[in-house]
């Protein structure tokens, strides 16, 4: 430990089966699971998942020890010859990788996201946008499910902004691909029964299948971008032309494939779950999104939003911090003590696995007045928790999200851009949360899209 002055006691908590631990439990209902164990049992606790045991820790001083003064001690918990979960989909990238060549390749990719850079990609994030929902009058006073609309609409933000190329006509396999590898991935992780991925069951060949789609998908761009002088000055010529400081070698085929599929991934599946999530809960508070069709119409008069307008619509800012809040689409991270190490009064063995209960965080009834309630004013006026990090969407310290400034210029730009045609209404009773690495709700969300009655300044 070493500025903070807490200390904290871990529990263990009861009902673990001989051989399987907590595992019954955890695998039936993740989110639910952690959410409940740390309600009932408190901020540091200890279960077990099979053969693994596993610490939760839901307190922000626990949080910023792990993540920020001890970030060296606690590393990824990958190891690409023998990769498991997010690895086995991504590869060694930048949300897999460590060491050497993770600090190289953030430094390569770091600077496509630089706030220099949002105006423009603000423009063309609405031009995606506009174009997606010219394809939505057809769909008016029907219900649609708004989560799968959101994956489609982010990730044609994603394939716009960091590889100039569209995606469109390969959006639902793509969509299909993510889905099935992301579950696998989950499963792999946590459920220490399965059997090896070479043992050919009807799921790991559907798994190797998608795999192969995703693979030709992404070495297809690189090809393509190969073959043609053009300069795009996007994500996939940055890595394209990254060069070693000291030996001048290029990335690999095998590296250029990881990283842009990992921005491919990374880049777009949060920011549609919190894009799904903040309609959800417009629908579900009538006057928090009444107020919000109020600042758009006025600031915006019926234009297309810019990166410019951002600064004049807080409640829209605060509507999707908020979303962030309760539905973190990163409900945890993870991490390994690489050595064996104290943090604020536990002690942790070299190897102990950790996650860091973002979801938890942000319920915190220590940090947040009535914490499970959607507040976005609790946002306005520059208020912030009293801890920096009771708050942690893009997580924190050197492996914080390398997208945060892109994605919450995204998400209110494309809440603004939707809000001003469209008022989105729930047509299905309840919606349920369900985690598979990041926080879904559950079979979608049906929403039917009403045509707003207010004058539309067409953009494109
Ligand atoms: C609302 C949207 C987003 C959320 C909630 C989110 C959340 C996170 C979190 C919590 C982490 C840290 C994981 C850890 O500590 O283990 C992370 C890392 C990362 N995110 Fe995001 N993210 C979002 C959007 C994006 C976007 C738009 C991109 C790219 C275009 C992106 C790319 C990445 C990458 C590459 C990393 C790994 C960074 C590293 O380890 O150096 N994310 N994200």
């Amino acid at each position: 430990m070493l500025d903070s002055v807490s200390s904290f006691t871990l529990t263990d908590i009861p009902g673990a089966a001989p051989l399987l631990g907590h595992l019954p439990a955890f695998k039936k209902r993740p989110l639910e699971a952690m959410s409940g164990w740390w309600r009932q049992y408190g901020d540091a606790l200890r279960f077990r998942l099979g053969p693994k045991t596993l610490h939760l820790f839901s307190h922000p001083d626990l949080a910023e020890e792990i993540l920020v003064h001890q970030a060296d001690r606690f590393v990824k918990v990958y190891d690409p010859r023998r990769p498991v979960g997010l690895a086995l989909v991504l590869g060694n990238g930048l949300v897999t990788s460590s060491g050497e060549v993770w600090k190289r390749h953030r430094r390569i990719i770091q600077p496509v996201f630089h706030r220099s850079r949002m105006a423009a990609m603000a423009d063309r994030m609405a031009q995606v946008g506009e174009q997606r929902m010219a394809g939505w009058e057809s769909l008016e006073g029907q219900p649609i499910d708004i989560a799968t609309e959101m994956m489609q609409l982010a990730l044609e933000v994603i394939s716009q902004t960091m590889f100039t190329t569209s995606m469109t006509q390969h959006i639902e396999h793509i969509s299909r691909a993510l889905r099935v590898s992301l579950k696998y991935a989950f499963d792999s992780f946590h459920n220490p029964l399965r059997l090896p991925n070479w043992v050919p069951t009807a799921r790991n060949r559907e798994f190797r299948s998608v795999m192969q789609f995703m693979d030709n998908l992404i070495y297809g761009l690189l090809v393509e971008r190969r073959r043609t002088a053009t300069t795009h000055g996007d994500l996939l010529d940055l890595l394209l032309h990254a060069r070693d400081e000291e030996t001048g070698a290029g990335l690999t085929d095998q590296e250029l494939r990881d990283e842009a599929l990992t921005i491919f991934a990374a880049g777009h599946e949060t920011t549609a779950n919190a894009l799904a999530w903040t309609w959800y809960l417009l629908a579900t508070h009538s006057e928090a999104k009444a107020r919000f069709h109020k600042e758009v119409d006025k600031v915006l008069q019926g234009r297309t939003p810019t990166a410019d307008d951002l600064q004049h619509l807080p409640y829209t800012r605060a509507i999707f911090d908020e979303s962030l809040r309760l539905y973190p689409p990163a409900p945890a991270v993870q991490r390994k003590a690489a050595t064996s190490t104290t943090v604020d009064g536990i002690p942790l063995p070299a190897g102990a696995l950790v996650l860091i209960g973002i979801y938890n965080l942000h319920r915190h009834p220590a940090f947040w007045p009535n914490p499970d309630q959607f507040m976005p004013e609790r946002w306005l006026d520059g208020e912030r928790p009293p801890s920096r990090y009771a708050y942690l969407p893009f997580g924190a310290g050197p492996r914080a999200c390398v997208g945060i400034h892109f994605a919450s210029v995204e998400g209110p730009l494309l809440l603004a851009l939707i809000g001003r045609r469209y008022d989105l209404q729930l047509a299905q009773n309840s919606v349920e949360p369900e985690l598979m690495v990041t926080l879904r709700p559950k079979g979608g969300i049906s929403m039917i899209l009403q045509p707003r009655r207010v004058p539309i300044v067409s953009a494109v």
